[in-house]
């Protein structure tokens, strides 16, 4: 099982679509075991997109999201990490696919909803920058048995 990090940006927040995109993700049958709403702080923002610090764009990106609060959450599931990216769509509102997370609720390039993890090492990366230990928690849910096929001894 893959855990992926998920932020559900501060224009998400406050257009009141965290129920909907999380139902996405439920509705999936993938499993959130984590979540925490926070206003980031300026140097986890910093930390977060330091891979994009030489960037034009890197600047308004970490205003933006220390611009009010938002919803981080772990969320797990077989493959999560590329199922999550696939949901999510394309980077800007304008170009993402009906379909997608940002390409059925905005038309904004930079407002563009949520994040998501792009690698099982960023994953992990993020994972830890946002959540403590034991906040992100092992929980078996009522209906796992029937959300994968586990016949051969691991999810299919
Ligand atoms: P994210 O990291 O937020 O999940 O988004 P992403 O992987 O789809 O896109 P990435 O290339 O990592 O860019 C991070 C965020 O920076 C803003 N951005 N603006 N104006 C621009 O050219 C530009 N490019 C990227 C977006 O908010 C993007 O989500
Ligand atoms: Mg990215």
């Amino acid at each position: 099982m893959e855990t992926t990090l998920i932020i559900l940006k501060p224009d998400a927040v406050q257009r009141g679509l965290m129920g909907r995109i999380i139902a996405r993700f439920e509705d999936k049958g993938l499993q959130i075991v984590g979540a925490k709403l926070t206003k980031i702080p300026m140097s986890l923002a910093e930390r977060h997109y330091e891979a994009h610090k030489t960037k034009g764009f890197y600047p308004g990106l970490v205003k933006f999201m220390t611009s009010s609060p938002v919803l981080v959450l772990a969320v797990r599931g077989n493959g999560a990490i590329t199922i999550a990216r696939n949901m999510m769509g394309a980077t800007f509102g304008s170009k993402a696919n009906p379909g997608t997370i940002r390409g059925d609720f905005g038309v904004s390039n930079s407002f563009n909803l949520i994040h998501g993890s792009d690698s099982p090492e960023a994953a992990a990366r993020e994972l830890a920058l946002f959540f403590q230990p034991g906040e992100v928690l092992e929980w078996s849910r009522a209906g796992d048995a029937w959300v994968y096929d586990m016949s051969a001894g691991k999810p299919e």
